[in-house]
């Protein structure tokens, strides 16, 4: 449980919190590239951390982020016409740049200087790996981009898509940590039976995950404070086998890795950024990516599969609180754990029901939640830190997130150190 005012200091972010200022310290990602596809298409509205701005990309293909609101009578920008390397608002065309500077004002006699004494609030954007990047910070702090594996690979190794989710970012990421629930929520009715015919085809999978992760539903989950955040280490009985041993991280501020199952770990990716809307809303941005090849069609189609189907081309997911996420109670009787269709669609269900903002006073936290417990800890310690003076160690540091998902079998008397630990886990070994 958290006390009610550390909860509100971990789930408030708009500027001037204790969080919100702490999350400003990092670059952003907040947009899909794909979503600004060329010059002077049409602008995007953007909601960051309860800060309302319109995106563009601009006639040079640079993007810009500005305040919605046009300074002149708050008309909202994203009406505007995205044209000649600025966005025009469409109500007394007062047009402005990427930099928020105001350049044409035709509604003022041509003589006046009015136009140099207007700048609106406009935020640097870096296009990378697929994704736009914001940095909503003052600009004598401005960060290093994260060097996360898919960053620098070619376009067609990576894919990024990403959903609304209608909670707070802390309760998404704390979704996103929880490796226990991977058991449950999303098993089938014959795994969590442990039905004789699925355990003998768990037993016999070719991937270590899909054998030794359902064989052993209660791991022993340890986690270890890192420069990015946390390595999570899971530790699972194999039988004669030893000890499986499976590592997944918490990437500071808000995002987490994992792998897919099927490959090897580090080679097929899975990573998510539970990035703020407001403090009700957030982005689930979910990046998949193969370091070796390619992803096939088959790849992106799993991704999709797993972030769930939308209504229409919105980001809003079609299974949703509206339709009690179509749960099935026949399915949920005889295949599946929840009777719901979809990973992403399962999380939300359960997030989503704790309330927008849970209240983290009333839970009662078992072993399983360690990895949460020190995540919520080091983000107010890191948050508090911060508002004291000293500067974010991640933030300026891209180099400390070059690490990837693991697993290793060893015997049941080994003991892995945290330099074997981390070894196993560096990108770069
Ligand atoms: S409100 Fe935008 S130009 Fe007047
Ligand atoms: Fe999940």
């Amino acid at each position: 449980m958290l006390s009610a005012s550390d909860n509100q200091l971990l789930t408030q972010t708009a500027r001037g919190t204790l969080m919100g200022d702490y999350l400003r310290r990092f670059w952003t990602p907040f947009l899909l590239s794909s979503e600004l596809p060329s010059p002077d298409c049409p602008p995007v509205r953007v909601r960051l951390m309860s800060e309302d701005l319109v995106a563009f990309r601009n006639t040079d293909g640079h993007v810009g982020l500005v305040q919605a609101a046009c300074p002149h009578r708050r008309a909202s920008l994203f009406w505007g016409r995205n044209e000649e390397n600025g966005l025009r608002c469409v109500y007394h065309g007062w047009k402005f740049d990427i930099t928020g500077q105001c350049v044409d004002m035709p509604s003022e006699p041509e003589a006046s200087n009015f136009k140099s004494k207007i700048q609106i609030t406009a935020y640097p954007t870096i296009d990378k790996g697929g994704v736009i990047w914001a940095y909503l910070g003052a600009p004598e702090f401005t960060p290093e981009l994260p060097q996360h594996d898919w960053l620098d690979l070619p376009e067609a190794h990576r894919y990024a898509t990403k959903r609304i989710e209608n909670t707070n970012w802390a309760q998404a990421l704390e979704g996103g940590i929880d490796s226990a629930h991977s058991n449950f929520l999303h098993a089938s009715v014959a795994s969590y039976r442990r039905d004789p015919a699925w355990v003998e085809r768990a037993k016999n999978a070719p991937d270590l995950r899909t054998r030794y992760h359902a064989l052993d539903r209660s791991p022993t989950f340890i986690p270890t404070s890192t420069d990015y955040g946390l390595r999570i280490g899971a530790r699972r009985d194999a039988g004669d086998d030893g000890h499986y041993w499976r590592f997944t991280h918490w990437l500071t501020p808000y995002y987490n890795l994992f792998a897919a199952a099927g490959d090897a770990p580090g080679v097929n990716g899975r990573g998510f950024a539970w990035v703020p809307i407001d403090d009700n809303h957030s982005w689930t941005i979910t990046f998949a990516w193969n370091t070796h090849h390619p992803l096939t069609q088959e790849d992106i189609t799993a991704a999709d599969d797993f972030a769930g189907p939308t209504i229409g081309e919105s980001f809003f997911p079609a299974r949703n609180s509206t339709n009690d996420y179509m749960i099935d109670r026949d399915d949920q009787a005889q295949t599946t754990f929840t009777g719901i269709a979809g990973i992403q669609a399962q999380d939300m269900a359960v997030q989503e029901s704790m309330g927008a903002i849970v209240d983290r006073t009333l839970e009662h936290l078992g072993t399983s939640d360690t990895a949460i417990i020190m995540m919520r800890r080091q983000l107010l310690a890191q948050a508090r830190a911060a508002a004291e003076g000293t500067e974010p160690y991640a933030a300026t540091h891209g180099d400390v997130y070059r690490t990837r998902t693991s697993e290793i079998i060893v015997p049941k008397d080994t003991v892995l150190d945290e330099a074997t630990q981390s070894a196993l886990c560096a990108l770069d070994s």
